[in-house]
């Protein structure tokens, strides 16, 4: 008889745990298409220049490993608010965005799930149907019953978006709806900005407060047009929540390092905000981890590597831009029996394919392909040299 007797075995993470069977694989021709992990032609996930850059500029100047503050260094909170906001909106809300440095975008939607829970009377909250693996555990996690609102359309594989609208609408006051700044995660179907400035009235005017999931700006259409909604949600002068990530978009995934903002009406709401979620993240991690942010902070902080890092998002954007192109084009060379041109519509690193969950269990015992098996790809992990044999097996399996 054993202590941990009562201990039942949990299930896998849904995408962490398919490249976990990924490593195990020994195929050389083995293709990970599952974890959201950009990889350039060659099938490296590069470091970036302006992160070697930075962080020599660190290790030259680096005077200290004593603890950061609980919500992170005020220059780091100030310059990823202002990346996020734009200069003048961040110029214009000071006082009124509060800035907690965290562990990666899982850590700001942890923290942010912990103070909606211990101080907001929110009855739920609300998932994109599809939404991200990982939002359902994390805000589980923190006591909240998550729910699905109507967002995409598993038959024509795009954003249903009067479905969207109709159920959004149906949203009581004081309820966090969770959305997807761009790049949605797992679909890839985005609102237009007309279609986020009418999300962001309707929101003012149920009263239920929006929570921006914003870890792809840079890989939608470009950083300013990306962080279209999180500008048109704060100009109606009504709460948000944003959780930012800088795993993709600056390399930095094991990193961890990311930002909760937290919008709110006047100093005073500030103060009292603040003190929850310093609470939220002394009693999880207590201060955040200070490499990331100091690379964070030293390439939004200095022009010439800022200028640099635009270049080098850029380019990773253009990338899955044009595999996107190039995947499309060799699935319909190859006769493969279905019409994939959705696939350049959608935007970021994901898409979904319409693959069943027998389909995509199939790829991965049968041809070491690994999808999640939500029929989500990761299209950043497609390369000049997996890519025939990639279509070669979509094509017998949908065949
Ligand atoms: C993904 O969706 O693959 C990424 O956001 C990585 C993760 O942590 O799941």
């Amino acid at each position: 008889m054993s202590q941990f007797d009562s201990v039942s075995l949990a299930p896998a993470d849904p995408i962490l745990s398919i490249t976990e069977a990924f490593k195990a694989d020994s195929n050389p021709d083995k293709i990970n298409l599952s974890v959201g992990v950009f990889v350039d032609d060659s099938g490296v996930t590069p470091i970036l220049g302006t992160v070697r850059e930075a962080e020599k500029r660190i290790v030259e100047t680096n005077a200290t490993k004593s603890y950061l503050p609980i919500t992170g260094s005020p220059n780091y909170g100030a310059l990823t608010q202002k990346l996020c906001f734009g200069n003048s909106l961040a110029d214009s809300l000071k006082g009124r965005i509060i800035t907690a440095h965290t562990p990666g975008g899982t850590g700001a939607l942890r923290v942010a799930a912990d103070f909606i829970s211990s101080s907001l009377e929110a009855n739920s909250v609300w998932l994109s149907n599809p939404s991200w693996a990982n939002h359902k555990g994390i805000f589980s996690a923190a006591g909240l019953e998550p729910q699905t609102y109507a967002y995409f359309d598993q038959s024509t594989l795009s954003l249903d978006y009067p479905a969207f609208i109709e159920s959004i609408k149906t949203i009581p006051a004081g309820d966090i709806v969770i959305l997807h700044a761009c790049c949605h995660n797992p679909t890839g179907a985005d609102l237009s900005p007309a279609q986020w400035d009418e999300v962001a009235a309707i929101a003012a005017n149920a009263g239920w407060i929006p929570l921006l999931d914003f870890a792809y700006q840079g890989f939608g259409t470009d950083i300013e047009t990306d962080a279209y909604c999180v500008r048109a949600f704060a100009q109606t002068g009504k709460a948000l929540f944003v959780c930012q990530s800088f795993s993709k978009n600056i390399g930095l995934y094991r990193e961890r390092v990311g930002a909760l903002h937290v919008v709110v009406g006047n100093e005073d709401e500030a103060k009292r905000v603040t003190s929850q979620v310093k609470i939220a993240v002394r009693t999880n991690y207590s201060n955040p981890p200070a490499h990331g942010g100091a690379i964070v902070e030293t390439v939004l902080g200095n022009a010439d590597l800022r200028s640099t890092w635009i270049t080098e998002v850029t380019a990773m954007r253009e990338r899955i831009h044009e595999v996107r192109d190039q995947f499309v084009r060799a699935l319909e060379a190859a006769g493969v029996g279905r019409d994939f041109s959705f696939l350049k519509e959608q935007k970021g690193m994901f898409s979904f394919t319409g693959l069943t969950k027998e389909q995509a269990i199939g790829l991965r015992q049968d041809h070491s392909i690994y999808i999640v098996d939500s029929g989500r790809i990761n299209v950043a992990g497609i390369t000049s040299k997996n890519l025939p044999r990639l279509v070669e097996v979509l094509k017998g399996t949908l065949s």
